[in-house]
C-alpha cells in the first residue's frame, strides 16, 4: 500500500484543506479588504486537476477533506468536485465536508448532503441583520439563516464559526450559544489571525477566548470533551444539550503540535503552514512528472513544513503572511 504521510516533526498527515476559489461574494472586515485583487483565471487550476491532487492524498492516508475558499460555492463547478470525492467516502475518506458563508447554502444543500456530506461549518459572525451587513460589508443574514435551516433540513449537521470581535460582537456570544443549543447545532469561536492586509488594525478586535471561556462559564455549564473533529478546536459539550462549543485559539493556546493538516489551493499549490509562505507547486509536478512527480512533491514539501505559526496580535505590526485566508483556504 502506499506509505502515509508524515512531516519533519513526526506529525502524520490526514487532514486536507482544499481552497476551491480565492473568490468571495462576501468582504468580512477581518478576512479581506474592501478592494481585492483576486487571481487571473488562467492560473487557476481545473477542477480535474484539483479532484487528481486530492484523490493522491486520499490514497497517501487523507481521511478528511474540507473544502473552502474564499466561498466554495461561489465556483460554478464545486458541485462536479463534492461529487467525485463523494465517492471516497466511506472507503479511504471518513469525511468530506465544507466551510461556507451560507449564502448560496440553501441552493445547494440536497446536493451537499446527496453527494455523502454529513456536516457542514458555516461562517456567522452575528445574527443580527445591521451587524451582519456591517461586517460583511455586503451580506443579508437572512440569506445565511434560511441556508442553514436548508442544511438542517437535508440532514447535515450544521456547527456556526464565530470570530470574537471587540466592542462588535463580544456581547452576542452568550445569545449566539443559546440559539446553538435551542436550534441544535455546534459553535466555535475562533480568535482573529494576522492574515493579509485590511482595513483596519486587527489588535483593535482581537479577543483572547480564555476570557470569553470565563464568560461563558457563567451561563452555561460545559464539561471538556476530548473526541475532537481532527481540526484545530478544543471542544467542551454544554451541559443539557446536544451543542458542542469548540474554541480556536491560535494566540492564546497554540496547537500546532498536533497539527495535521495541509493546504491545496485553488492554483494547485500547497501551503503546509497557514502562517508560512512555503509552497510548492503540485499542479506542474502533476503536469511534469504524472503521479511519480506528483508524490516527490509533496514528499518534499512535507520536510518543510515548519513546527509552527508564528502568529501575534502586535499594534502597527505588518500581518504575519500577507496572503489573505482565502487564497490558502482558512
Ligand atoms: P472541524 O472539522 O469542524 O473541526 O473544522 P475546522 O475547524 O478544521 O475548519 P474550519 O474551516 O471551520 O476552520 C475554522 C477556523 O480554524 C478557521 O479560521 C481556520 O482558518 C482555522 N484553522 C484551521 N486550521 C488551522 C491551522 O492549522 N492553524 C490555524 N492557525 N488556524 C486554523
Ligand atoms: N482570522 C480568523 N478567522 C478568519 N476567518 C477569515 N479570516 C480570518 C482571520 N483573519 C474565518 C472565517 C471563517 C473561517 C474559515 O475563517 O470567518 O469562519
Ligand atoms: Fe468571505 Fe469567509 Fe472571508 Fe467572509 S470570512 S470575506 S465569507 S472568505
Amino acid at each position: 500500500a502506499d506509505s502515509s504521510l508524515v512531516d519533519g516533526f513526526g506529525r502524520t498527515i490526514r487532514y486536507l484543506r482544499v481552497s476551491v476559489t480565492d473568490r468571495c461574494d462576501l468582504r468580512c472586515r477581518y478576512c479581506m479588504a474592501e478592494n481585492m485583487t483576486f487571481l487571473p483565471r488562467a492560473q487557476i487550476a481545473t477542477l480535474d486537476e484539483l479532484a487528481v491532487i486530492t484523490e493522491r492524498f486520499i490514497a497517501r492516508g487523507v481521511d478528511k477533506v474540507r473544502l473552502s475558499g474564499g466561498e466554495p460555492l461561489v465556483r460554478r463547478d464545486v458541485i462536479d468536485l463534492v461529487q467525485r470525492l463523494g465517492r471516497h467516502v466511506g472507503e479511504g475518506l471518513k469525511e468530506l465536508t465544507m466551510t461556507t458563508n451560507g449564502t448560496r447554502l440553501a441552493q445547494y444543500a440536497d446536493l451537499l448532503a446527496g453527494a455523502g456530506m454529513r456536516r457542514i461549518n458555516v461562517s456567522m459572525d452575528t445574527r443580527d441583520p445591521d451587524k451582519f451587513r456591517f461586517i460583511t460589508r455586503h451580506g443579508d443574514v437572512a440569506q445565511v439563516l434560511d441556508g442553514i435551516e436548508a442544511a438542517t433540513a437535508a440532514g447535515l449537521r450544521v456547527k456556526i464559526n464565530m470570530v470574537a470581535l471587540k466592542d462588535f460582537n463580544e456581547d452576542e456570544i452568550g445569545d449566539m450559544l443559546a440559539w446553538c443549543v435551542d436550534q441544535g447545532h455546534d459553535l466555535t469561536l475562533i480568535e482573529t489571525m494576522p492574515l493579509g492586509e485590511v482595513e483596519e488594525d486587527r489588535t483593535d478586535r482581537f479577543v483572547p477566548l480564555t476570557a470569553v471561556k470565563e464568560m461563558i462559564e457563567a451561563r452555561f455549564t460545559l464539561s471538556r470533551d476530548l473526541n475532537g473533529t481532527g481540526g484545530p478546536a478544543r471542544y467542551w459539550q454544554v451541559d443539557g444539550s446536544d451543542t458542542r462549543l469548540g474554541l480556536i485559539s491560535p494566540l492564546t493556546a497554540n496547537f500546532c503540535d498536533g497539527c495535521n493538516r495541509v493546504r491545496l489551493t485553488t492554483e494547485g499549490k500547497l501551503y503546509t503552514c497557514l502562517g508560512h509562505d512555503d509552497q510548492r507547486d503540485l499542479r506542474a509536478a502533476l503536469r511534469e512528472g504524472g503521479t511519480a512527480g506528483l508524490d516527490a512533491a509533496i514528499e518534499s514539501a512535507l520536510t518543510t513544513k515548519p513546527r509552527r505559526h508564528d502568529f501575534r496580535i502586535e499594534r502597527d505590526a505588518a500581518p504575519a503572511v500577507a496572503r489573505h485566508m482565502s487564497v490558502t483556504g482558512g
